[in-house]
């Protein structure tokens, strides 16, 4: 897994996008498998726009990330970003490989508890958790709640005291990192709403530790994600972390655990992240050798890859300057082009369209904004109505991201298991979409 390969000048074709995704296939007759299930036999089936997960693949990265911390002689427990991917079956995967879930909403701890993640295997991350957020938290006893700020210890530590509780808190640093990534997901600067300023820590660990209804266990840090331009970023947060632990411990604070949070990236479309094993490495550098329990909050880097959209055309319109490749998918579905500006890899599903003549065309969905352009100018074979399309690398931050803007249902979530799959998410109806809005009665007949 991640290799280091030399930048591409050109988008990567057809077939170099399908060798870096073992869970996908062309076969000359049936087109684009995914595991041992034909996509065309999905879309027939469950129709489309449809997100379609590989369970295999999601095993095995799972498998390989704990691999490589063990490799790193890291005792580490891992608790999956439930935000890259919250459908039930995915964290119910994930629960059997031995994952717990790391959550930021009410809505993410009871996803994690109906997937049968058990309180103990939870950790609630997030800047602004919500006082009802908070007292479910302790009602369900989650393993560890990571404070982002001064004012939150306070809040929880009356909340605590009143419920008659003692509550396991480690505190969230940042550690002022540029981790080198987009903008929009940078969290470890200063000037960045995460976590507590580094230079603040230790009177607020100590303060934590004189404060009644709290445990302190320890720290955590995520700087950020899809983070892909090395592991010197991630080297120098443990590194700051690191002598953090030395300084509590030297002031005579216990810390005993370190979250080392998530944010390694990964190859979209020539980006050369650093690998599992590096960036395990870049953990046992830091912060190995001290003694401590290792947590990790990886979330992009297990689903990703494990996940595509599938899509069909409505029409292909020739412009005057341009041919516009219109799907059935929209930034509804898919938020992450029109919102990061990123790149996806857009296979043709038939065999005949996988090898037939390219020219550029714009990918789009048919959402009333401009912004709703999934690529420009890419290589594509002639596109006509009905053909499928695959948009990869769609199993993080995909589904989760969705909306109904324009009043478009949100789409059926399906999960491969080698030849068989299931509907994990039922493709949501138009009742569905309409239920719960009112129209009072002042408004008249
Ligand atoms: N821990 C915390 C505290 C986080 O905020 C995040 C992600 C993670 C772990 C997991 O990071 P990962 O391993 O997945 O990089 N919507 C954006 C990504 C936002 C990430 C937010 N926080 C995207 O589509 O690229």
């Amino acid at each position: 897994m991640s290799a280091v390969l030399a930048p591409l000048s050109h988008d990567p074709s057809f077939a170099e996008l399908l060798a870096g995704r073992p869970m996908l296939r062309m076969d000359a007759s049936a087109g684009l498998c995914i595991e041992e299930v034909p996509l065309v036999r999905l879309a027939q089936a469950v129709g489309t726009p449809t997100w379609v997960y590989s369970a295999a693949t999601l095993t095995r990265r799972a498998r390989s990330l704990a691999a490589a911390l063990a490799g790193a002689g890291l005792a580490a427990k891992m608790h999956f970003a439930v935000k890259a991917n919250p459908n039930l079956a995915v964290l119910a995967l994930l629960r059997h490989e031995g994952l717990g879930a790391d959550i930021v909403s009410e809505g993410e701890l009871r996803a994690a508890r109906a997937a049968g993640i058990p309180a103990r295997d939870i950790v609630f991350s997030g800047v602004g958790k919500t006082l009802r957020e908070l007292r479910l938290a302790i009602a369900e006893d989650i393993a560890q709640i990571n404070l982002e700020s001064a004012e939150e210890v306070d809040m929880l530590s009356a909340l605590a005291m009143s419920l008659g509780r003692t509550m396991r808190v480690a505190l969230r640093v940042n550690p002022d990192v540029d981790a080198r990534t987009h903008a929009k997901i940078t969290t470890g600067r200063s000037e960045n709403k995460f976590g507590v300023d580094i230079a603040l820590a230790p009177a607020l660990y100590a303060r934590i530790c004189a404060l009644p209804g709290l445990e302190p266990v320890g720290l955590a840090v995520h700087i950020g994600s899809q983070i892909t331009q090395g592991i010197a970023s991630f080297a120098a947060a443990y590194a700051r972390l690191g002598e953090l632990v030395v300084a509590l411990r030297a002031q005579g604070l216990g810390v005993r655990r370190v979250d080392c949070g998530g944010g390694l990236g990964i190859a979209y479309r020539d980006e050369a992240p650093a690998s599992a094993q590096a960036w395990a490495g870049a953990i046992a550098a830091g912060l190995g050798g001290l003694g401590l329990e290792v947590m990790l909050e990886p979330g992009r880097w297990i689903c990703g890859p494990a996940g595509v959209l599938l899509a069909q055309v409505v029409l292909q319109k020739q412009g005057t300057a341009r041919r516009f490749v219109i799907i059935d998918a929209a930034m509804n579905d898919l938020l992450r082009p029109a919102m990061y500006d990123s790149w996806h890899g857009i296979v043709p599903v038939s065999p005949a369209a996988y090898v037939a003549a390219t020219a550029p065309a714009d990918v789009v969905g048919p959402v009333c904004e401009t912004s709703d352009t999934f690529t420009k100018g890419r290589a594509l074979p002639d596109l006509p109505s009905g053909a499928l399309v695959a948009l990869l690398d769609a199993g993080a931050y995909g589904a989760p991201m969705s909306s109904t803007y324009n009043s478009r249902p949100l789409a059926a979530e399906v999960l491969v298991h080698g030849a068989d799959w299931s509907v994990v998410r039922e493709r949501q109806g138009f009742d569905a979409l309409l239920a719960g809005s009112r129209i009072p009665g002042w408004i008249g007949g």
